[in-house]
C-alpha cells in the first residue's frame, strides 16, 4: 500500500520549549498505527502537528508526498485529516444529531452539500444505533462512552482519509472501552487509515497493524503490533497489570531508530 502520511525529522513545541525532537513516522494507506508512550512524551503533540493545530518547527509532515506544513487546520481537514481530541469535544447543550451534523459543516455551504451531509448522517445512524436512539438527547446527557461513539461518528461524517484518535478509551469503564476498540477494529476492517494514540497499550497494539513507542519526543521503537506486544521492553514499561502504562524512565538500551 502507498504511504499516506510521513513525518520526517519533525520538531515542535510550545513557546520556547521543544517537545518533539525529530520524529520520524510513516503510515501506509489503510494501516492502523498505534502510538504509545508515557505521559508527557509528546503523543498528543504529534497528532497536533499532523492536524495543523500546532506548527512544525524543523522537519516535514507529508500527506501522499505533499508537504502540509504551510496549510491551516481547515485546509488539512479539507484534505481529509480529522482529529478526535483527547478531551471531550461534543457541544453538550446541543442534541446528539446536531453534533453529528456539525462534522459536515465544511460541506454545508450548498444545498447539495447539505443533502450529502444528511445522507451520510443517516448512513452513520445505521452503523451507530445510538445516534438514532438518542437523536434528540442533549450530548451532555450521554455517558462518556456514548459521547466517544458520537465523536467517532462525527469524525466519520467527513469520510476522512486519515483519522487521528487521541486516547479514545481514556477514562471509560471497561465495557465502554471495549466498545471503542470494537469500533476501531471495525474501522480498520473497512480499510480506514488511523493514527491511534493509546495509554491502554495492550488493547491499542492489538487493534493496530503497527506500533511505535514515543519517549521524550522521539520514536524509540517501531514494529508490528504483535512484535511490540511481545517485546520485553514494551511489556516492562507499558504492559503492567491491567495494561495500564507505568511511568518509568526510558530504557537507555532501547534500540534507536
Ligand atoms: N498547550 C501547551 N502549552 C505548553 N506546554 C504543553 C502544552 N501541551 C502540552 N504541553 C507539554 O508538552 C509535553 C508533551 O505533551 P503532550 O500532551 O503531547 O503529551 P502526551 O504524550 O500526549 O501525554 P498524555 O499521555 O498525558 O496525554 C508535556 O511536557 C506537556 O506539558
Ligand atoms: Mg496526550
Amino acid at each position: 500500500m502507498p504511504v499516506l502520511l510521513e513525518l520526517r525529522g519533525v520538531t515542535a513545541g510550545y513557546g520556547a520549549g521543544e517537545v518533539l525532537h525529530g520524529v520520524d513516522l510513516t503510515l501506509d494507506q489503510g494501516e492502523v498505527l498505534c502510538l504509545i508512550g508515557p505521559n508527557g512524551a509528546g503523543k498528543s503533540t504529534v497528532l497536533r502537528v499532523v492536524s495543523g493545530l500546532l506548527r512544525t518547527g524543523r522537519g516535514r509532515v507529508l500527506l501522499r508526498g505533499e508537504p502540509l506544513d504551510r496549510l491551516s487546520p481547515r485546509e488539512r481537514l479539507l484534505r481529509g485529516i480529522v482529529q478526535v481530541p483527547q478531551e471531550r469535544s461534543l457541544f453538550p447543550a446541543m442534541t446528539v444529531w446536531d453534533n453529528l451534523l456539525m462534522g459536515g459543516y465544511l460541506l454545508d455551504g450548498t444545498r447539495s452539500g447539505r443533502r450529502e451531509v444528511r445522507r451520510r448522517a443517516d448512513a452513520l445512524a445505521e452503523r451507530f444505533p445510538l445516534l438514532a436512539e438518542r437523536r434528540r438527547a442533549s450530548a451532555g446527557s450521554l455517558s462518556g462512552g456514548e459521547q466517544k461513539q458520537v465523536e467517532l461518528a462525527r469524525a466519520l461524517l467527513l469520510e476522512p482519509a486519515l483519522m487521528l484518535l487521541d486516547e479514545p478509551s481514556i477514562g471509560l469503564e471497561p465495557r465502554a472501552r471495549r466498545a471503542v476498540f470494537d469500533t476501531v477494529g471495525a474501522l480498520a476492517a473497512d480499510g480506514r487509515t488511523i493514527l491511534l494514540v493509546e495509554q491502554n497499550a495492550r488493547s491499542g497494539l492489538a487493534a493496530a497493524d503497527r506500533g511505535a513507542v514515543l519517549e521524550s519526543g522521539r520514536v524509540r521503537l517501531t514494529g508490528s503490533g504483535a512484535e511490540l506486544l511481545a517485546d520485553p521492553r514494551v511489556a516492562r514499561l507499558y504492559l503492567g497489570a491491567g495494561g495500564e502504562p507505568q511511568a518509568q524512565q526510558p530504557d537507555p538500551h532501547s534500540r534507536e531508530r
